[in-house]
């Protein structure tokens, strides 16, 4: 093993204990395999970007916009989780027919914007900023790499369909039942914060 192959599993060791020790809803997944696979799907996101942890990223549900007046994207995935989950358990007591897999609902709410590092990433930001006509603008919003993060580091189409489909993009498919649950969340958290005015956003008129 090289030096510098040395330092990557080091750093990224320490991205995964960082992950592990930030999203303590990681314990409600039953599943030991798919527990591991969401800290490995967001230490590689991260790692991918240069970052070390899901908070060192700012609270905006895209890059410049919809941002939180405190907090950070760490606090807004654990918040769509909580809510996503919530939600669906309700459902569940109220109709027990319902087919809901709460380890995906689970990780599929702690992976919804795991593909956020990429979207975030200033250096990469730049290349679209500056040259749209090329790269588009975005080049690619944070669905579409989730989905791909999450088919890269072998996570169940359940979760990546979560992570690819809970926002706009969704709307072009059907959701699935977990996916339903976390798309609503993710936009019920941006509009009941927008509407408190606990976004920086413009105030509303
Ligand atoms: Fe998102
Ligand atoms: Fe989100």
């Amino acid at each position: 093993m090289t030096a510098s192959s040395i330092e990557t599993s080091d750093t990224r060791a320490a991205i995964a204990a960082h992950v592990t020790r930030d999203l303590p809803e990681l314990e409600d997944i039953r599943n030991r395999d798919l527990r591991a696979k969401v800290v490995e799907a967001w230490s590689y996101a991260l790692a991918e970007e240069g970052l070390r942890r899901i908070s060192d990223m700012e609270g905006c549900g895209s890059p410049g916009r919809l941002q939180l007046r405190t907090g950070s994207q760490l606090t807004h995935i654990r918040a769509v989780t909580n809510m996503a989950r919530a939600s669906g358990e309700a459902l569940k007591a109220s109709d027990p027919d319902l087919p809901l897999d709460v380890d995906i609902l689970i990780a599929g709410g702690l992976l919804h914007d795991v593909g956020k590092p990429f979207e975030f990433n200033a250096a990469r930001r730049a290349g679209w900023t500056d040259r749209p006509s090329s790269c588009g603008f975005p080049a690619m919003r944070h669905p579409a790499h989730g989905w791909h993060i999450c088919l890269t580091v072998g996570l169940p189409i359940e979760v990546a369909h979560i992570a690819g489909a809970h926002s706009h993009e969704g709307e072009h498919l059907q959701r699935s039942l977990e996916c339903i649950l976390v798309h609503h969340a993710d936009f019920a958290y941006w509009k009941a914060l927008k509407v408190s005015g606990l976004l920086i956003d413009p105030p509303l008129s």
